[in-house]
């Protein structure tokens, strides 16, 4: 492990004003994604929507550090013949690929699942690296069904065991690791709930990290922010959201972490945007904050784009708001009212 590279490269990932763009959808979610839309779920077609985000040439080399790719994505190219990852290296963006092989139900846990992908994850990791990624991404689920008393013990420790075994593996091929434990927002909890077992996911996912010998200097911990269930009846404001999730990761993330960008797990793109601009408010921080967001940049040029070669100027116009919006905030500097503007 060449830790001084690895910490170069976490650092790179959250640099003031820029954050992760996370285009890691499996085929069969972006497949989902594109039939809202009426798009064809080519390869081709899934080929120029992502080389149209790589090629908003501003926004990928002002707010964009670095993007998730997928095992199709990576082995890419461009209309023209460019690799998609070159075309990533050249707006001044860092690859890096999605590892895991998604979630397979968790044995005696209903309800629970376990994200797979560990067997022969090295040799995996040796041939993304030999394609370009510089930092890859796992991720664990964590369901909170407050009526049946989830998540259970083994959930959170099968899974928090499994990101540490990824993140050793990932250090020992001079990858960095992106740790991504998700406690969703499924469901009617409120926020305190998701504070509890948010708290919880993390302590065992830092213990496990510190079992299997993982360098935190070379990491980067993408969580979920404290937010209430989207069938909770208790809204929380923005501000709520901002002090419960920093007291959540001061108490369990160590300052040697570099950086954390948060998932956006469902929350509209300028919930997504504000809740990271309060937090940034709220300093100063151990660690740097940003954004590793895939559905609050893509929602808005997905639809603008809608599969039509003649929106595609539009479509990298909303992208490009998006990762300026979410840039500023990862810097505590965004306002509501730069959303007015763009929108009148
Ligand atoms: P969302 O921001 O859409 O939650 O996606 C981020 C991600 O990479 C989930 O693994």
């Amino acid at each position: 492990m060449n830790l001084s590279e690895l910490h170069k490269v976490a650092e790179a990932m959250v640099a003031p004003g820029r954050g992760i763009l996370a285009v890691d959808e499996s085929t069969a979610t972006i497949s989902k994604r594109f039939d809202a839309l009426g798009v064809k779920p080519t390869p081709d077609n899934r080929r120029d929507y992502r080389e149209m985000l790589f090629r908003s040439t501003e926004a990928m080399s002002k707010y964009v550090s670095g993007v998730i790719l997928y095992d199709e994505t990576i082995r890419q190219n461009a209309k023209d013949g460019t690799p998609l990852v070159k075309l990533i290296e050249k707006a001044g963006s860092i690859p890096g690929i999605k590892v895991d092989k998604g979630t397979k139900p968790l044995p005696s846990c209903p309800g629970e699942v376990i994200t797979e992908g560990l067997d022969g994850l090295g040799e995996r990791l040796a041939e993304y690296r030999g394609l370009g990624a510089r930092f890859a991404k796992w991720r664990a689920v964590i369901d909170v069904g407050q009526e049946h008393g989830l998540p259970s013990y083994t959930c959170v420790n099968a899974n928090a065991h499994a990101l540490a075994r990824y993140a050793a593996l990932c250090q020992d091929e001079n990858i960095v690791p992106i740790v991504e434990p998700e406690v969703l927002m499924d469901g009617d909890h409120d926020i305190d709930r998701c504070v509890e077992v948010t708290t919880w996911v993390l302590k065992e996912t830092f213990q496990e990290l510190f079992y299997n010998r993982v360098a935190l200097e070379g990491m980067v911990l993408k969580p979920n922010m404290a937010v209430p269930g989207k069938k909770s009846p208790k809204r929380a404001s923005v501000e709520e959201v901002a002090e419960k999730t920093l007291s959540v990761l001061k108490a369990c993330v160590p300052a040697a972490v570099p950086g954390i960008a948060f998932l956006s797990g469902g929350q509209s793109d300028e919930e997504a945007t504000a809740h990271l601009d309060a937090i940034n408010r709220i300093g100063p921080l151990p660690w740097r904050v940003s954004f590793s967001y895939g559905r609050a940049l893509q929602a808005a040029p997905q639809k603008t784009w809608s599969g039509k070669p003649e929106n595609v100027a539009a479509a990298q116009r909303a992208f490009g708001h998006r990762a300026m919006m979410n840039g500023l905030a990862s810097l505590g500097q965004w306002k509501a009212d730069l959303e007015r503007k763009a929108a009148a």
